[in-house]
């Protein structure tokens, strides 16, 4: 019979066509470097706990160091009926060192090799993520700069309904991706405990020491319980809902910017290396990467649901099952990676139309809310004042005027408390300039809001 690690027990050869069904190897071989640095930093804690001799030791260490070097170039064979990255890794090394790499198994299982692994891989890939988003914050934050004192439209329900400053708008996607990089960091904080040593399911007889190897790995300390953490993948569900909603962040973005980019609002205009034309309609322009990024939002979203619907009828404790978990994980990773380092380039190469956003910066009534509020400040209760600048609204529309249009006796009409200095507010540059509070669209705070971000981001 070909000798599987786990073959002591068997009489018959495994069937191809499970060796085939059950493999991970065709995709949990990008775990290669993140098994052997797990397998190095167990090797050493098996010396330093003397279940393994110095000598022992350096020959594992600087074996795996050769596989991982022949992996890294290219030159390593996968074979299916080794199964997964684990048995190719250890079974390489016996095949090079014989008694010794049959040691290294010792005091662990592949339930807490591979969420070792994964763990590893996961706290490479939110620093790559966090660095990346910090790019994006750092493209959001150049335009605003750029921007000051250009103003736009703020919309709800995508109908006009009070000015900002420009770049307010470009702050709030920093906002949004800062909550997102606070939240990769919260989950890290999970992803870094330790589950190697937990063996199987109930840890070992054996001597080791899994501080040691927590610490070698850079784990802030061992999980608790070997029971919980040989079947704990609650930190995939986590990392993958953290990209799901960088994905949704990013989707809403370009989705808002597929509308601006139309002939029909004319408020930004992207660079033509990231668009695309037509194969037939020759004037085209279109925002195809914008497109992709929305679209692939979907399966981001669909990893979450993938893993809790993995996750949701495991008995304790490791169970075949999770070995899908990877498919799920590596997916939505890589798709947000992918969509992350091209967006800081598109928004550094995006152009606000500041002439066609000005031109029609006194349609929609951007002024309404600043006259209630001034009537307001005059002591006119709140729903008296929304009901008054309503009906001037609606008499606006009638004769086709703005509001800064109305002559004071016409406003007066609506309200004797309306005076000469009713002009300082109407109109949308005034309407903007009149936002005061903390953290709204309006000159002051806005500025205070830009040097706040910018020493954070220097
Ligand atoms: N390839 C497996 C996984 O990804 C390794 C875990 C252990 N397998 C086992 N039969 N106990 O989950």
């Amino acid at each position: 019979m070909a000798a599987k690690a786990w073959g002591g027990r068997f009489k018959q050869e495994t069937d191809p066509r499970v060796e085939k069904f059950t493999e991970s190897i065709s995709f949990d071989s990008r775990l290669a470097a993140f098994d052997i640095r797990g397998s190095q930093a167990h090797a050493q804690m098996l010396c330093d706990v003397k279940l393994i001799s110095e000598n022992e030791r350096d020959q594992i260490v600087s074996t795996l160091d050769d596989i991982g070097g022949e992996i890294d170039r290219g030159e390593f064979e996968w074979k299916t009926e080794l199964e997964d990255i684990h048995m190719h890794i250890e079974s390489q090394l016996i095949s090079r060192i014989g008694d010794v790499g049959r040691k290294l198994h010792t005091g662990r299982s592949r339930n807490d090799q591979v969420s070792t692994d994964l763990k590893l891989y996961i706290r490479e890939a939110i620093e790559k993520i966090d660095l990346l988003l910090l790019d994006v914050q750092r493209a959001f934050v150049a335009h605003a700069d750029e921007d000051m004192g250009t103003i736009l439209p703020g919309y709800t329900h995508l109908q006009r309904a009070m000015p900002v400053q420009a770049a307010h708008y470009w702050l709030a996607y920093c906002e949004k991706y800062e909550r997102d990089r606070e939240r990769l960091a919260d989950c890290l904080k999970r992803v870094n405990i330790s589950p190697l040593g937990a063996a199987a399911l109930a840890g070992t007889s054996l001597p080791i020491d899994r501080h040691l190897t927590a610490k070698l790995l850079g784990f802030t300390e061992p999980a608790a319980n070997s029971l919980d953490v040989s079947s704990d993948r609650d930190y995939l569900a986590e990392f993958v809902f953290c990209l799901s909603l960088i994905a949704t962040h990013l989707g809403a973005w370009s989705e808002e910017w597929i509308i601006w980019f139309t002939t029909e609002f004319g408020f930004i205009q992207l660079p033509d290396s990231y668009t695309t034309g037509s194969s037939i309609m020759p004037q085209k322009r279109n925002p195809d990467v914008l497109e992709l990024i929305r679209g692939k939002t979907a399966r981001v979203i669909a990893a979450v649901q993938q893993v809790l619907v993995l996750l949701k009828g495991l008995p304790m404790a490791y169970n075949r099952d999770l070995q899908e978990d990877k498919i799920a994980v590596f997916d939505a990773c890589d798709t947000v990676i992918a969509c992350l380092e091209l967006v800081p380039d598109i928004i550094e190469g995006a152009e606000l139309q500041k002439e066609n956003i000005q031109a029609r910066l006194e349609e929609g009534f951007l002024d309404a809310t600043a006259l209630m509020e001034y009537l307001i400040k005059k002591g006119v209760p709140m729903r008296t004042g929304h009901g008054t600048v309503g009906q001037l609204v609606a008499l606006c529309e009638s004769i086709n005027c703005t509001l800064s249009d109305l002559s004071l006796e016409e406003l007066q009409k609506a309200s004797n408390l309306i005076e000469e200095d009713v002009y300082q507010v109407l109109g949308t540059e005034n309407a903007m300039a009149s936002l005061c509070s903390y953290g709204s669209g309006g000159l002051e705070p806005v500025k205070e809001q830009l040097a706040r971000w910018k020493k954070k981001l220097q």
